[in-house]
């Protein structure tokens, strides 16, 4: 599939690290409204720059559109590239407004085309590891989850000395604009989503606990930085949800079934170890096996690479199960509607602010299949 990038900012160097892992992605050209961005990344990775939106979109070469663009700039693009007749891959949310997103949506299924977000981490050997293990029903019937998406305090960070592969800055300021549940909460919202179904309501608090950052540059919104959700699934399961840069580093999630516990520690990395414990009773006690079983991780032999900074996830593999879907005439995995979806509850979530009233969902999805390398 020929692709082209909008937007060569921080993450542009994330997705192009991994492309090489899917030779059936060709990146065709890449495109930057700061013509130094584009130009920064054709000269370090050889890659041909458009020099406006309109000329790669008249670029008939091009199939997919991969939107790596901030946040507010989402919703623009991706309608361009749809209305021009291309697929979109699109970096999450898939637009800062409910509405814009089911515009997006909308549009995609009048065109016949399809329409994907990140993240794409469901994909991975954890996710895939977790789903086949309670497919098996290894913990029994699943009640509870707490999932974690706390980051520290950020803002303390020496994030200045952040720099891509290429050298662009990591944005601070639209990351504390945007806030940490729309740019984080997906990472675990996509996974119990495909676990548990849809979800049904959920019941949220959110809120700016530290406004101004202590920025070089004034903020211009108090987004939340710390976000707590109840999620109630159709099919029954609740799940707690925390998002912050407060809390310190944890990103574990914990599955609570009849008879033990799954966990990982770590959702943000491709290959994060999965474990069971067990519940057990001797004589009038029941306890949970006080040393973990390891559950063996699938897809070991899947090419990666290797790192050991701050890039732990393959960003493209929901390109490359677009690209794949579009070969089989299948939906992909990260269909519009679910990605819909997962977008609605982000935004219920980040927009609850301290009134934390129930917000029904209004959006479905037909189930996912797992990946072929974990049936
Ligand atoms: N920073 C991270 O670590 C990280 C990790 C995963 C995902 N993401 C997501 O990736 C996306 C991009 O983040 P980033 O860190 O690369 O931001 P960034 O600010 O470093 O880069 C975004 C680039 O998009 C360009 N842009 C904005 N609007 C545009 C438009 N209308 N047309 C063309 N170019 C436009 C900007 O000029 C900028 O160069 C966001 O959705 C973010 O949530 C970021």
């Amino acid at each position: 599939m020929r692709i082209a990038l909008v937007g060569c900012g921080f993450v542009a160097d994330y997705y192009k690290k991994t492309m090489s892992l899917h030779p059936e992605l060709e990146l065709v050209g890449v495109m930057d409204r700061n013509p130094e961005r584009s130009a920064n990344f054709s000269a370090y990775h050889s890659i041909p720059a458009y020099q406006s939106l309109e000329e790669l979109l008249e670029d008939k070469k091009v199939e997919t559109v991969i939107n790596l663009t901030n946040p507010s700039s989402h919703y623009e693009v991706s309608k361009a590239a749809l209305e021009a007749g291309k697929h979109v891959y699109s970096e999450k949310p898939l637009a800062m407004e409910f509405s814009q997103a089911k515009d997006l949506v909308s549009l995609a299924e009048s065109k016949n085309l399809h329409l994907s977000t990140a993240p794409c981490s469901l994909l991975n050997e954890t996710a895939q590891t977790l789903w086949k293990a309670l497919r098996e029903e290894v913990v029994g019937q699943v009640r509870l989850v707490y999932g974690e998406m706390d980051d520290g305090l950020v803002h303390r960070f020496a994030y200045k000395k952040w720099l891509s592969e290429s050298g662009i800055p990591w944005p601070y300021q639209d990351e504390f604009e945007v806030g940490c549940t729309i740019e984080h909460a997906g990472y675990i919202l996509t996974w119990l989503a495909a676990f548990f179904g849809p979800a049904e309501t959920v019941t949220a608090f959110s809120s700016c606990l530290i406004p101004d950052k202590e920025t070089d540059v004034p903020l211009d919104n108090n987004a939340p930085d710390f976000s707590v959700a109840c999620i109630k699934y159709q099919s029954g399961v609740v799940a707690r949800l925390t998002c912050s840069i407060v809390a310190p580093h944890d990103h574990a999630i914990k599955i609570f079934g009849d008879d033990g516990v799954l966990y990982t520690k770590e959702c943000w990395k491709d290959r994060s170890p999965v474990y069971i414990r067990k519940r057990f009773t001797i004589r009038r006690k029941t306890l949970l096996s006080p040393i973990p079983k390891t559950y063996p991780l699938v897809g070991k032999n899947n090419p990666h690479i290797k790192s050991k900074g701050g890039q732990q996830l393959n960003f493209c593999r929901g390109i490359a199960d677009l690209a794949e879907a579009i070969a089989q005439n299948r939906s992909p995995r990260l269909s519009a509607q679910y990605c819909l979806h997962i977008c609605e509850l982000v935004l219920a979530i980040h927009n609850a602010l301290e009134a934390g009233s129930a917000y029904k969902l209004s959006t479905t999805f037909d189930p996912i299949e797992p990946m072929d390398y974990a049936r």
